[in-house]
C-alpha cells in the first residue's frame, strides 16, 4: 500500500572524497535525485551522516547559523569552498522538540562545522543552490535501534515535503581499501583486481534487504545486517552503516509496506568500497493541467 502522500527517502553511500570531485554514475543519480525534490517543491532536507557522532547518550543537531566545511583531500577547493550552506534553524528545532517528545537526549549544537558526508551529497544533488538543511548526528554507541527510532520519529515530516536522507556507505570499510591503485594512478576508480569476496558477499545481503523487503520487516532485516557474518568484513566501525538504520526507521512503518528501495546506481571505489545508492518510495505524479 504505498502512500504518494509520503516523499521519497535516500540512502546515498557518499564513499570517499573524491566523489566530489570525479564524475561517476552515482553522481549522476544524485544530481537527478536533486532536481526531482526541486521539482516538487521539497521545504527541506533533513539528513543523518557518518561523520559526527555524539558521546553518552546524546545526539545533537547544528544549530550553526553560518556553518563551515571541514576542507577535504584530494578535491580541488573550488569545488566546494564556494557552495554556500544552508542550515534550516527552524526545522531544525522543531526536530529538536519531536525527538526530546520522545525523550531523546538533544541539543543543538551552535558551532558544528559540516563534513564531506553531507556537503558532499549536498552540492552533488543541487549544485546551484543549498536547500534549507537540518543536520543530525549520530549516537557514539551506534545502537541500530535507537538510529533506527530517530528515523522513526521524524518520519511524520515526509508528509510535509521535506526529504530525509542518510549518508553512509553499504561497504565501507577504510582499513580494506586498496589505496595503492588511486595513488598510482590518480583514480578513486582504478581496480587492478576485483572486489574482495566478503565485500561482494555484504554488498548483495544489503541490496537483497533493502530491495526485498519492507515495512517494519525492512527494520528487523536491517538490525539483522550487523549481525552478518561479513558485516565487520564490510564496515571496520559502525559509523557509516548507522545512516542506514535511520533510513530504516524513516520508511519502516506499518503504512511503508509494499514500498521496497530501488538501487538507482552503484560505484565500486578503491577496489572494495562499494558505493550503492537507493530510494524508496516516489513523487506523486504531476497532473496535466
Ligand atoms: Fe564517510
Amino acid at each position: 500500500m504505498a502512500n504518494n502522500t509520503l516523499t521519497p527517502v535516500h540512502f546515498f553511500s557518499h564513499g570517499s572524497t573524491m566523489m566530489l570531485g570525479e564524475e561517476s554514475e552515482s553522481a549522476d543519480y544524485w544530481k537527478k535525485c536533486g532536481d526531482e525534490a526541486l521539482a516538487h517543491n521539497i521545504k527541506g532536507i533533513i539528513i543523518m551522516g557518518a561523520h559526527w557522532d555524539c558521546k553518552g547518550d546524546k545526539i545533537e543537531l547544528s544549530t550553526n547559523p553560518n556553518p563551515d566545511k571541514s576542507p577535504v583531500a584530494y578535491v580541488h577547493p573550488d569545488k566546494y569552498v564556494n557552495y554556500k550552506l544552508n542550515p534550516d534553524l527552524e526545522t531544525t528545532k522543531r526536530c529538536m522538540d519531536m525527538l526530546s517528545e520522545e525523550d531523546f537526549n538533544v541539543s543543538g549544537n551552535p558551532t558544528f562545522d559540516w563534513i564531506h558526508d553531507v556537503y558532499l551529497i549536498l552540492i552533488r544533488m543541487f549544485p546551484s543552490k543549498c536547500p534549507p538543511t537540518t543536520v543530525i548526528s549520530m549516537n557514539a554507541r551506534y545502537d541500530p535501534h535507537y538510529h533506527m527510532k530517530i528515523g522513526a520519529t521524524l518520519r511524520p515530516l515526509r508528509r510535509e515535503n521535506y526529504l530525509l536522507i542518510g549518508t553512509g556507505g553499504a561497504v565501507h570499510n577504510l582499513y580494506r581499501n586498496r589505496w595503492a591503485p588511486m595513488m598510482l594512478f590518480r583514480d578513486n576508480f582504478a581496480m587492478e583486481t576485483p572486489p574482495e569476496e566478503w565485500a561482494l558477499e555484504f554488498r548483495q545481503a544489503f541490496e537483497d534487504v533493502v530491495t526485498n523487503t519492507s515495512g517494519p520487516q525492512l527494520r528487523r532485516a536491517m538490525t539483522r545486517l550487523m549481525k552478518h557474518p561479513k558485516y565487520r568484513d564490510a564496515h571496520a566501525t559502525d559509523d557509516h552503516f548507522m545512516a542506514a538504520m535511520f533510513v530504516a526507521g524513516a520508511v519502516g512503518d506499518v503504512e511503508d509496506l509494499g514500498v521496497s528501495a530501488v538501487m538507482g546506481a552503484e560505484s565500486w571505489e578503491l577496489t572494495n568500497m562499494c558505493n550503492s545508492q537507493f530510494t524508496w518510495g516516489s513523487w506523486p505524479k504531476a497532473i496535466a493541467a
